[in-house]
């Protein structure tokens, strides 16, 4: 049988190399032998300021992003999230269900709030989780194939469709969280102990799915490796295990094969040859981009927030019901 899947990303900052091969990739794989559910999650994107034609571009943008990688609306539904107005009503009712600490203990949440303080950031950045879990229990969803740094959301998830199950009797499916084997976390090209990010301050941080190939070159060249010379994949050699990651996800080779290939070779030989598999991947990625029209992306979102929102306004009459809403007769 298909199983329902769900994911989706924020319309914000540039969309990198990480986003990708930790999840949209597995996206396009996944999307043929289940039901599948790709949002443009723009009611997350602004838990931060974003300019609003800015935040509208974006929106347009991923959505192209997602059919040049491969997303086929034929098999999958395309959506805006804000498209879907019960997304923030399951959201306020698992509000009331969540606990503040269970909130605070998120790890995102927490850097946030360290860096800036709980007087500079608003509350939706606390309750984006909540949000988070609407989008996934509204279309009874099985599997969320995601980076590793959401794990922690989508086990809060659990925990609330569990809650409202025990206290209103069984109305969601516990999802599972689904990560890439090798791409579940693409570190930082210029410090491999953090994630790959959107928001890093240094955009030596990052390969963005927009970077030409000179950009590319200069930015693998760039990249901090390990101590030593010799091409290995090994834990002990944390930045050279990152890049040999990327190369192994976009060659679909494993990455000891590749270690193979360049022994008696240095890092030259082995940045240059990273920098060929990026820039060959980018290229017809970045062709196919160019081609799609607003036209083009405006129907599909069209077709994809009805069908969404069809499934959504049936499970919230029942979920409505269950919680002891008055039916608007
Ligand atoms: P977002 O927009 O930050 O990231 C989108 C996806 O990219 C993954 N990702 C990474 N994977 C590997 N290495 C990295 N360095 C890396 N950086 C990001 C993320 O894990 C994510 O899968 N809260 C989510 C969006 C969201 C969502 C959902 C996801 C909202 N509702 C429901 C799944 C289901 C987010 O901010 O992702």
């Amino acid at each position: 049988m298909k199983k329902r899947l769900f994911s989706g990303v924020q319309p914000s900052g540039n969309l990198h190399l990480g986003n990708y091969l930790g999840a949209i990739k597995q996206w396009v794989e996944l999307q043929k032998d289940n039901e599948a559910m790709f949002c443009i999650v723009d009611l997350h994107a602004i838990t931060v300021p974003q300019d609003p034609a800015e935040l509208r571009k974006k929106t347009l943008e991923i959505a192209k992003i997602y059919l040049a990688a491969g997303i086929d609306p034929g098999k999958a539904t395309l959506f805006v999230q804000s498209h879907v107005k019960e997304h923030t009503e399951l959201a306020w009712i698992l509000n009331t269900l969540t606990k503040i600490a269970e909130l605070e203990r998120m790890t995102q949440f927490k850097d946030k709030s360290q860096k800036d303080g709980k007087e500079g950031i608003g509350a939706g950045l606390l309750t984006y989780p909540t949000l988070m879990a609407a989008d996934i229990l509204l279309y009874d969803t099985a599997v969320v194939p995601v980076g590793k740094d959401q794990s922690q959301h989508i086990e809060l998830t659990r925990t609330l469709a569990k809650r409202f199950n025990d206290r209103f009797g069984e109305m969601f499916v516990i999802p599972e969280g689904k990560l890439s084997k090798e791409g579940a976390l693409i570190m930082g090209l210029d410090d491999p102990t953090k994630k790959m990010s959107k928001s890093a301050t240094s955009e030596y941080n990052y390969i963005a799915l927009t970077d030409d190939a000179e950009t590319v070159k200069k930015k693998i060249k760039k990249a901090v490796t390990d101590s030593g010379s010799e091409i290995v994949y090994a834990d002990e050699k944390p930045a050279l295990k990152n890049l040999l990651n990327i190369y192994a996800l976009l060659s679909n080779k494993k990455p000891e094969v590749i270690a193979g290939e360049y022994v008696g070779k240095g890092y030259s030989d082995f940045k240059n040859g990273l920098a060929e598999v990026i820039v060959n991947f980018l290229a017809p990625f970045q062709a196919r981009l160019k081609n799609i029209s607003d036209e083009e992306v405006l129907v599909v979102l069209k077709a994809g927030a009805e069908k969404a929102g069809s499934l959504a306004e049936q499970k919230m009459r029942q979920v409505r019901e269950r919680v002891g809403f008055l039916a608007n007769y």
